[in-house]
């Protein structure tokens, strides 16, 4: 048993801010109690100074992106020709693969991300090389091998049969290991042909539990494409049987009200990518029109077209873009971007027992101790009271930061 002293801000009811300055207490990764410090014996773990987050839970990652962060200027497709694609196509050398995957890792950690739905690699051993980083790190993570039959550059093209052999081995080692799961990645409908889908979709239907994530109506030219090949966007995941609650697809900036019809019905969530979207110039995300139609929405990061890992980047920029959308935007407070940032994820990866720190969740837990001296530091102390702090540490917040991290517990930085 671990006795935690700090300043615990979560939100397990939406848009509610709740505080706890006093005592956790762990046990077997598990939170069994939290009150007030007098309640307790002496703490175990002291976090005073700055702030305790749930840990940071990230929708929507790749995996191959880590040295394309930065490749600014560029529509999507001209994005992915340029930047993206030419750096995946390292990840066949495994030792190439095996330094990226550490990098990957470390950088979700440092950025106080303890779960993530991560995009894979098209190579089957790259994969197998972020599974185990993950696993000796302890990140909770739910990834699977991207597969693409189509446009892309033929290192990278795969055909239906060897997608489900190759997938289905990753899911033998990997499928409900320790924090791993697998998750069927089919890259986006428009580089899969309808044969390679459905492989998908048999891969899916053989795995008990498993994920399924793609990319969808992120770009007009991108959705303009994929109605040529495939017609509608979402239709070309649901004419499979693809969606359900265990699917997250990333971006839909650009949706039909049909669409979001869809995807509620089914009880698929949106990955909502904000500083990727602002970077590819994709789009200001309609927020209302998902929360409307009762689409689930969460965060992801979308490294390398987003700018980083922090979440809590992401939840600024998501804050911008709704400002910016004027009477159709949400004013997001900086309780929802914690929610967005933690519980919205959790749920969207139907992890019901992590995204905040009640009784009965798992301590994955960030600790944001600012350096002395920083801004982040000198006005946190100023704060007029924890939604202020809040929204301060949103604003200001970042990897430089995260002075601890734990997962279930166990202390995996700082
Ligand atoms: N659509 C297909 N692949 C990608 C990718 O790597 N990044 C983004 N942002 N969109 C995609
Ligand atoms: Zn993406």
């Amino acid at each position: 048993m671990t006795l935690v002293r700090g300043t615990f801000l979560d939100t397990p009811v939406a848009g509610e801010l709740r505080t706890l300055d006093g005592v956790l207490q762990v046990e077997d990764g598990v939170v069994t109690a939290r009150g007030p410090a007098e309640d307790f014996p002496a703490a175990d773990v002291d976090l005073r100074g700055g702030v305790v987050l749930p840990g940071l839970v990230d929708t929507h990652v790749h995996y191959p992106q880590v040295r394309a962060i930065g490749g600014l200027g560029m529509p999507l497709l001209d994005w992915l020709d340029r930047c993206a694609l030419p750096e995946e196509c390292k990840l066949a050398a495994p030792a190439y693969a095996s330094a990226v995957a550490t990098e990957f890792v470390d950088g979700l950690v440092r950025a106080g991300t303890t779960t993530a739905l991560v995009f894979g690699s098209h190579f089957a051993t790259a994969v197998d090389a972020l599974f185990t980083e993950a696993a000796r790190v302890g990140l909770r993570v739910t990834s699977g091998l991207v597969v693409s039959d189509r446009l892309l550059p033929e290192d990278l093209l795969t055909t239906p049969d060897r997608s489900v052999e190759e997938g289905a081995a990753l899911a033998a080692r990997w499928h409900g290991v320790g924090r791993s799961r697998y998750a069927v990645t089919p890259r986006f409908s428009l580089s899969c042909s309808p044969g390679l889908l459905e492989a998908g979709a048999d891969l899916l239907g053989s795995l008990d539990d498993a994920f399924f994530t793609s990319h969808v109506n992120e770009n007009p030219a991108e959705v303009a494409a994929v109605a040529d090949l495939h017609g509608g966007y979402v239709d070309s995941y649901d004419r499979y049987g693809l969606l359900g609650p265990a699917a997250v697809l990333a971006h839909d900036v650009h949706p039909t009200d049909a669409e979001l019809g869809v995807l509620a019905a089914r009880g698929t969530a949106v990955a909502h990518c904000p500083t990727s979207n602002a970077a590819l110039g994709s789009g200001l995300f309609p927020l209302r029109r998902h929360r409307e139609a009762g689409v689930r929405v969460a965060l992801g990061s979308d490294v390398g077209a987003g700018t980083g890992f922090s979440l809590l980047k992401e939840g600024l920029q998501a804050y911008f873009a709704q400002q910016l959308l004027g009477p159709e935007g949400v004013p997001l407070t900086p309780a929802d971007l914690l929610h967005l940032a933690t519980v919205a994820g959790a749920e969207a990866l139907g992890l019901a027992d992590v995204g905040h720190l009640s009784v009965g969740m798992r301590f994955d837990a960030v600790w944001l101790r600012p350096p002395e001296g920083s801004t982040l530091d000198v006005v946190l102390r100023s704060a007029a009271g924890p939604d202020d702090a809040l929204a301060k540490v949103f604003a200001l917040g970042g990897p430089a930061d995260v002075a601890g991290v734990w997962v279930d517990g166990d202390r995996v930085r700082g």
